[in-house]
């Protein structure tokens, strides 16, 4: 299906246009609803934007923060939102995404220390307050490619993501996975040292986390049944706690709650025909991360930047052009939110997929925040594109429409050539480079 690229005007095209596709989204005029601070875990997010944790492949290839890696977070903490979801850093060095992904290890823990000195530093002296930040901890899996070449590392055989069948040398083993778990107490423990409010044991996006959750055809305890598919989640958090020393230290997730495709199913895709979500297995996990584990918040997100990217990041261009039009992705997304947020009305859910809507989007974070269908909104290539949104729309409701992402896919372009990531039309530092 072909669809017009983004050309609304005004917010009430964007209703008009959202109401002919038979959906809609609480958009809000009314800012205010976005200055209410918010606590979590004895730390106080100032306002209800996050930035979404953005890999930059721009990391030294010891795995710690690079050149461009500080000029980035130095941008984001000067922006001001209350919380930064720090990007995904490998808990491994083989399951590192790219040779320029981020990996937290003793050799390098002071400068992700320093990193985070300077970001609250900046936030201090700019907006008055600090971020809340957590660490995103991760297992690439299936899309590990630690020297640029792939090396994938799989739960299961899923043809519709393998082209060319992998080899069962890509499968991991039941020890593998335990000795995967493992690298999280370490993980833990240097993530509380670098000083980060708190660690995302990242389970979103078809890594391996993510993947296991739909491992139906996996023999033995990490397959086939709801018990055995969460298990590596569990026991990932469980040897993470077991490192956590310091009392207003969190763990917490980005989970996937909804796959998007099937094979033979996909977590949160209801069974049968069709693609239909079905958040009762990501509820019950929810609550169960809660339960056990105490998670103070929950970052909620769907589908699979590499199979089938619209899901994730609702666009208008690429070489992907999905069966759906951009609004109905993003639609998808703020009901699923909603549906959880009212689930767990307590639980603080911090909501994805705002970007795509460009001078419109503090709207929908302002309406999605007041009808209390999330708690927090969290933009990724908006903060690549035009960080200090967050002033003009804070201080004056608008977003400025000549500064703002056009979701044209560049900066996901560079994240999978493995070069510095950034908004290629809007920030002079990375068409540069
Ligand atoms: C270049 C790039 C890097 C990303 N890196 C990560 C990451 O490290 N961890 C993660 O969970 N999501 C990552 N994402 C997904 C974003 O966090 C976000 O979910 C997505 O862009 C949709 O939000 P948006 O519409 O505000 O852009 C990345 C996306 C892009 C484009």
């Amino acid at each position: 299906m072909q669809h017009t690229a983004f050309h609304y005007k005004t917010l009430d095209e964007v209703r008009a246009e959202t109401e002919k596709l038979g959906t809609e989204l609480p958009l809000s005029e009314n800012v205010q609803a976005l200055l209410t601070p918010l606590e979590i875990h004895g730390h106080r997010a100032m306002n209800r934007i996050a930035f979404q944790p953005m890999e930059g492949t721009d990391g030294t290839e010891d795995g710690a923060p690079g050149e461009m890696t500080r000029r980035r977070y130095l941008r984001f903490a000067s922006a001001g939102p209350g919380i930064i979801w720090f990007e995904a850093v490998a808990t491994l060095p083989e399951v590192r995404a790219s040779a320029h992904q981020l990996q937290l290890h003793e050799g390098n823990v002071d400068a992700f220390r320093s990193l985070l000195d300077e970001m609250r530093e900046v936030s201090l002296r700019k907006n008055g307050y600090a971020p809340v930040i957590i660490m995103q901890a991760t297992n690439s899996g299936r899309y590990a490619k630690p020297t640029g070449v792939p090396s994938p590392r799989i739960a299961y055989h899923c043809p519709p993501l393998e082209d060319t069948p992998l080899p069962d040398t890509c499968l991991v083993s039941d020890d593998d996975l335990k000795r995967y778990e493992e690298a999280y107490v370490p993980a833990a423990d240097l993530c509380q040292r670098a000083g980060f409010d708190g660690m995302d044991v990242k389970c979103c996006h078809r890594y391996l986390a993510c993947e296991l959750l739909s491992a139906y055809t996996r023999e033995g305890e990490y397959g086939g049944s709801y018990e055995n598919r969460t298990r590596f989640l569990k026991n990932c958090y469980r040897a993470a706690q077991s490192a956590v020393r310091d009392r207003d230290f969190f763990l917490t997730s980005r989970l996937n709650v909804y796959d998007g495709f099937r094979y033979p199913f996909g977590f949160g895709v209801r069974e049968g025909a069709g693609l239909a979500v079905d958040l009762r297995e990501p509820l019950r996990l929810i609550g169960e991360l809660r339960e056990e584990f105490g998670i103070p918040l929950i970052n909620v997100t769907m589908g699979n930047p590499y199979k089938n990217p619209h899901v994730n990041r609702p666009y208008d261009h690429g070489n992907y052009v999905p069966d759906e039009h951009p609004l109905e992705g993003v639609s998808r997304m703020m009901h699923g939110l909603s549906e959880i947020q009212h689930a767990v009305p307590d639980l603080p859910v911090l909501g994805s997929a705002f970007s795509y809507l460009r001078q419109w989007s503090g709207c929908l974070a302002a309406g999605m925040v007041e009808g209390g269908h999330c708690a927090v909104a969290g933009f990724g290539r908006e903060a690549f594109a035009y960080p200090e949104f967050i002033h003009d729309l804070l201080r004056t409701g608008q977003m400025d429409a000549k500064k703002v992402c056009i979701s044209c896919g560049g900066c996901a372009a560079l994240l999978r050539a493995g070069t510095p990531a950034g908004c290629i039309v809007r920030d002079r530092e990375v068409y540069r480079a």
